[in-house]
């Protein structure tokens, strides 16, 4: 695992645009990991910027997410499918067709994660973006003693939900189950980027350089990924 330090946020975000920007242009055709959260949004307004300069084409990227809630229908402005196209894929040339999220609206949850696991396997994603959770979670694969290898329906811990509940009217209303690619999803990444930004991800970050592997916190197990870059802003590396 390489780490980077940087100053501030706005500083982390933009050598984060500038990683994806390297790898866009140099394959017009990558397939893209992607999060939602905070933490990415600097980055995602980078990219915005740099495809409205004429500096970046969409039009051949495809992209998996992470995660979203379960269930949640995808018109729901707290859905990760409306997260992605607000901040990101509606500002750029990306093709419909090619952008792919766990379906929040499945009838069978099951079988969603099946055929989301087969085609994310086939298509193999270039570059996976990863934040962190306080808790150490990584996509919604929470600490546990346990953790599973594809994309999976699980359940919120207290402490996610508590996190994620600044985005919505009280801890009450954010879903308690997800839909998540599984560690084996994002391990078989070629690439991972994970931007850690703040006070509170300290810990975590400390873990993921421990050289111990702790399901208990999944975001350590990036130690064992050949090719994993971590930007971090000074604040969370103190
Ligand atoms: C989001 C995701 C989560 C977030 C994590 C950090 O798709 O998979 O693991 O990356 O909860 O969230 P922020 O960036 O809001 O601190």
């Amino acid at each position: 695992m390489r780490k980077y330090i940087f100053e501030n946020y706005e500083e982390m975000s933009r050598a984060a645009t500038l990683v994806f920007a390297q790898q866009i242009s140099k394959r017009p055709d990558t397939v893209l990991g992607l999060a939602t959260g905070s933490t990415p949004l600097g980055l995602y307004n980078g990219l915005v910027s740099l495809f409205e300069s004429g500096e970046l084409d969409f039009s051949r990227v495809s992209s998996y997410n992470l995660d979203e809630y379960y269930p949640i229908p995808r018109a729901d402005p707290q859905s990760y499918y409306h997260f992605m196209h607000t901040n990101l894929f509606n500002r750029i040339n990306i093709k419909p067709e090619n952008i792919h999220l766990p379906d929040g609206e499945a009838k069978d949850p099951i079988a969603a994660c099946a055929e989301y696991e087969k085609a994310l396997r086939a298509a193999g994603i270039d570059i996976q973006l990863l934040g962190v959770g306080d808790n150490g979670h990584i996509g919604f694969n929470e600490p546990d003693s346990e953790l599973c290898l594809d994309t999976h329906k699980t359940s919120l811990t207290d402490s996610t939900i508590n996190a994620n509940s600044r985005f919505f009217a009280s801890p009450d209303d954010v879903p308690k189950s997800a839909l998540t690619m599984g560690m084996g999803s994002i391990m078989s990444a070629k690439s991972i980027v994970v931007l850690v930004s703040g006070a509170r991800k300290t810990p975590v970050l400390r873990k993921m350089f421990s050289g111990k592997i702790d399901p208990m916190c999944p975001a350590s197990l990036l130690q064992l990924h050949p090719d994993v870059l971590v930007l971090a802003d000074k604040v969370a590396a103190q």
